[in-house]
């Protein structure tokens, strides 16, 4: 291991533009996956920091004696485990701020897509439809007078929101407590919420307490109209219950970005006409996931030359202990 560059391990993929800082800044290691049984003698303890995308399991942190820093692609770290590295005084940074807009530029074009089924519109265009069949079906739905609650109002919540101002909307959201400085209506939990809007955006991080709270209770109560858009992570809405409330028409829509089982979509959402889906991309633009990459790298920078990172997560606040 080299002396002087700190010793960095990939386990797994890396953005190109992050891997090729990261290999002129440091000793970059890499090992297939996140598989703590691929830690080697001279990993085990040369080992100061962790490049990740959103998988770092305790076991992988537990073989690794002097790890310092996990720095993680993408603003949600769910599938690091932040709790342990709390535990072990090592610090794990990510990357907000610089994707909101286009993750908010994104759930605008879902939200439209699944409300007036553009996606399939154009596919009835390439298909060569409009000439043998005439028009495209009308839209069931619409953008017009919908009333919109946010599950969810950090940073990207905000933005997308702030669009949504400009659409002449009504919004409202839930969050564990009112935010200061919002003037939206707040509802203090998700089924009211559920019970004063037809539109559900969802933007809280993949936790243990958001699993499955998009269940089949706050799904009835969206009601006949009810549309639901998952920009944050497929384990926040029940997928079973969201596809029965779909096919039973207790709502009429989703758009989902993220799902429980990530890249394997349920085949019986696939069939539903009323849905649309993406591959995880609401970041996915080169210059948005550059910028992502470059904080990945900045935070390691930052840590191992000023002791401090730049963008770490609440749960652990830490700096560099003076050696
Ligand atoms: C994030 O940053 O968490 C996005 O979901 C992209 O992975």
């Amino acid at each position: 291991m080299s002396q002087d560059r700190p010793v960095i391990l990939i386990p797994g993929k890396m953005h190109p533009r992050a891997l090729e800082r990261m290999t002129d800044l440091f000793d970059v290691r890499q090992i297939d996956g996140a598989d703590a049984s691929l830690i080697t003698p001279d990993l085990a303890t040369g080992v100061a920091g962790i490049a990740t995308f959103n998988k770092v399991p305790a076991s992988l942190m537990d073989a690794l004696e002097n790890l310092e820093i996990v720095s993680n692609f993408g603003v949600g770290y769910d599938g690091v485990d932040a709790g342990h590295a709390a535990g072990r005084g090592i610090v794990v940074t990510h990357t907000p701020d610089v994707l909101n807009d286009e993750v908010a530029d994104t759930a605008i074009g879902l939200l439209i897509n699944t409300l007036r089924r553009l996606p399939a519109a154009e596919q009835w265009l390439r298909d060569g439809r409009w000439v043998e069949d005439g028009p495209f079906p009308l839209s069931p739905l619409s953008l017009s007078g919908r009333k919109v609650g946010f599950y969810g109002l950090g940073r990207i919540g905000q933005a997308i929101a702030r669009r949504l101002e400009d659409f002449g909307l009504e919004i409202a959201y839930h969050t564990r407590s009112r935010r200061d400085g919002v003037a939206y209506a707040y509802h203090d939990t998700l089924l009211g919420l559920a019970q004063a809007v037809d539109t559900l955006i969802v933007i809280v991080p993949g936790t243990a307490e958001t699993r499955h709270t998009v269940n089949a209770e706050i799904l009835q109560a969206l009601g006949a109209d009810g549309v639901v858009i998952n920009v944050g992570r497929g384990i926040t809405v029940d997928e079973t219950a969201l596809i029965a409330a779909l096919e039973q028409g207790v709502i009429a829509g989703a758009g989902l970005d993220v799902f429980e089982r990530e890249p394997h979509v349920p085949e019986a959402l696939m069939a539903l006409p009323q849905v649309s889906l993406l591959p995880h991309v609401a970041s996915a633009s080169v210059a948005t996931r550059n910028k992502m990459a470059d904080l990945v790298v900045d935070n390691l920078v930052s840590w191992f030359k000023t002791g401090k990172a730049l963008t770490p997560v609440s749960e652990t606040p830490f700096t560099r202990p003076a050696r």
